[in-house]
């Protein structure tokens, strides 16, 4: 996700200063890079971006790498608009005298757009983020010239996710800064001040930081930092002295990266929800193109993907079939252009990729196009290979995941595909408009409930320590959990490398159960209401071959308790066909814990890549 900087002091070359602070944050991921400096002496605004690494951009600095003065700078990820020099940030308004930068989504930019088209505005990208340059300039006109009254009155017009820093001409030594949910804080100094959205990129100059919260709104400057919320009320924030070291500031932190994506997941549905749902509870895909009378006229949708993305799809198709009374087939990519696929004009492809450039998925779907199939890829990076040749594409907004084990990538993947089912149902009418609404009111409250599992991380960290000693695990479900069973098996595979098995729990008796005996721990989850009892016999099964069980359950469903396995783990109830959201992430954490006890190398796995660019 994007990165901010910046700086307001007397320091020389304070445009060196903050690019280097930039670094600190390139583990966030972007695709280009830019800075705007008010100039100490003249007060003129320069901006200068490239596409690129930041390297692009310091091989154009120039004189502008011993400038001095007040200095914005941004990595941008892109989400509104391709990754270009002309879409990086900062954005300017028409007088070239305002530069902003801004990590998040403005919702209603397209509305603004068209009325600040009207004013007369004229825009020079394809970014959300440009209107809130034109729209302070166009509050600034309208009040006489007051800069923090332009600011305030922009923010108060703007829908969505910003943490975005202002500076201008007519104030050359203030930063403006808001933030309402995308991160924000302030290195505060010593006769100069710092920004930044995250706190390493501040560390090599101050441990004095405040942390914005949402609905802040600072005004900095070289002596001090006043803040308000948006509409003016005065707020204290309390200060906070970082003791961490750099590499554990980037992990939030967390001792690694899969610790931190895990924590992430609250947000990261949040993010993936933004802009989807409208005010009435209705889903809405403003990104889609595809004429709602093609996406009707579907005879079969066919799921795509690899690893996780792969389990992702077999929820997708649970939920589906059991929604819209499609056939829907899920299929791995490695597989699918081998299997002669049944795919032509009438299907749907819907191809699931976190990193977008996967070379089976990509290959899948360079197949299903060859076939004549609609392909809509469900994809994390914007850009990347499959989003750039998949007829539709819908973003997930996971944010940069660094860990190769995917946890915030696989919980935004079931958010899309929720959304995506619900939206066809929506627009062929199967589900009245209260039932949508419903849905999506469970949907809003995964955060909450997720945030809620994630307050019995020490506990489980407990649970993990003693099972990372078994010679290997089982992970059982029925229906919705046993595509929640095949993610836990392989999140406790790449990171401890315990072997471990996932089995639709009817299958044990099948064969598998020969292999449980002490040492072997079972997981069984038993979230699906209607195939609770039939959870409870397998669970028996395991028992009685003196397995260690470990149940995860609905809080309140009192079947499963100390007496009949070893351990339990309580998560909230949600509408049965949304309980993998919550019920993998108890799984994420024991495969977390388990490989920690171990001493693993959980953020690169042995023999693991982030991204499987070949065959
Ligand atoms: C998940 O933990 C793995 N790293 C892996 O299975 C991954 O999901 C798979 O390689 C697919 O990657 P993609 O989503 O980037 O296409």
């Amino acid at each position: 996700m994007c990165g901010i900087t910046g700086y307001v002091g007397g320091r020389e070359k304070s445009v060196r200063l903050v690019l280097d602070n930039l670094k600190k944050l390139e583990y966030r991921g972007y695709d280009s890079a830019g800075v705007a400096v008010v100039a100490a002496d003249t007060h003129d605004v320069t901006v200068l971006k490239r596409q690129g690494k930041l390297g692009n951009l310091e091989a154009a600095l120039d004189g502008l790498g011993a400038a001095r003065g007040t200095v914005i700078a941004h990595t941008r990820w892109a989400t509104h608009g391709r990754p270009s020099d002309g879409n990086a940030h900062p954005h300017c308004d028409c007088t070239g005298r305002i530069a902003l930068i801004h990590n998040g989504i403005i919702e209603n930019y397209l509305s603004l757009k068209e009325r600040l088209l009207a004013e007369g505005h004229v825009f020079h990208s394809d970014t959300d983020t440009e209107v809130l340059a034109h729209l302070i300039e166009s509050h600034l006109k309208r009040n006489g010239g007051k800069m923090e009254m332009a600011v305030r009155g922009a923010l108060a017009e703007v829908t969505g996710a910003y943490a975005v820093c202002v500076v201008s001409e007519q104030e050359p030594e203030t930063i403006y800064a808001a933030k309402t949910a995308s991160p924000l804080i302030i290195g505060l100094g010593e006769g100069e001040n710092f920004l930044a959205s995250d706190i390493p990129a501040v560390m090599g100059h101050t441990r004095r930081v405040l942390v914005l919260e949402d609905g802040d709104f600072a005004r900095i400057t070289p002596d001090g930092v006043t803040l308000t919320t948006v509409a003016g009320e005065p707020i204290t924030r309390d200060e906070f002295a970082v003791t961490w070291d750099v590499r554990t500031a980037e992990k939030g932190g967390y001792p690694h990266f899969m610790l931190k994506e895990i924590h992430d997941q609250p947000q990261t549905i949040r993010d993936t929800l933004r802009g989807r749902v409208t005010e009435g509870n209705q889903i809405t895909f403003p990104e889609l193109k595809l004429p709602t009378a093609k996406l009707l006229d579907f005879h079969r949708i066919v799921i795509v993907a690899c690893g996780t993305a792969y389990h992702a799809g077999m929820v997708g198709k649970s939920f589906y079939e059991h929604l819209l009374r499609r056939p829907v087939e899920v299929q791995v990519a490695s597989e699918f252009r081998y299997n002669d696929p049944i795919v032509d004009q009438h299907t749907l492809a819907i191809i699931i990729s976190q990193s977008g450039e996967t070379a089976d998925t990509l290959a899948a779907l360079r197949e299903a196009k060859v076939k004549g199939a609609t392909t809509l890829a469900i994809v994390n990076v914007v850009g990347s290979s499959i989003a750039r040749e998949a007829d539709e594409v819908i973003y997930t907004y996971a944010g940069l995941e660094i860990s190769v084990a995917s946890t915030k990538a696989y919980v935004s993947q079931l958010i899309a595909l929720y959304l995506i089912g619900l939206y066809i149902a929506q627009q062929e009418n199967k589900l009245d408009r209260e039932v949508v609404a419903a849905y999506v009111e469970q949907l809003k409250a995964l955060p909450r409930q997720v945030a809620q599992i994630l307050t019995q991380a020490d506990a489980i960290a407990e649970l993990a320590r003693p099972l990372a000693h078994s010679s290997s695990f089982f992970f059982l479900g029925r229906g919705f959990d046993y595509a929640v069973a095949l993610e836990a098996a392989l999140k406790l595979k790449e990171v401890s490398y315990i072997h471990a098995e996932a089995y639709a729990a009817g299958e044990m008796k099948h064969g598998p159960l020969a292999l449980v005996e002490p040492g072997v721990s079972v997981v069984c989850f038993a979230t699906q209401s209607a195939l609770y009892d039939k959870m409870l016999s397998n669970v028996k099964e395991v028992k009685a071959r003196d397995g260690a069980a470990i149940a995860v359950v609905k809080e309140g469903d009192e079947g499963l308790d100390a007496r009949s396995v070893d351990s339990v783990i309580r998560i909230p109830g949600t509408h049965d066909t949304f309980m993998p959201v919550l019920a993998i992430i108890p799984a994420q954490l024991l495969a977390y814990h388990i490989a920690a006890a171990l001493g693993r190398e959980i953020d690169q796995p042995r023999n693991l890549a982030k991204s499987v660019t070949v065959e």
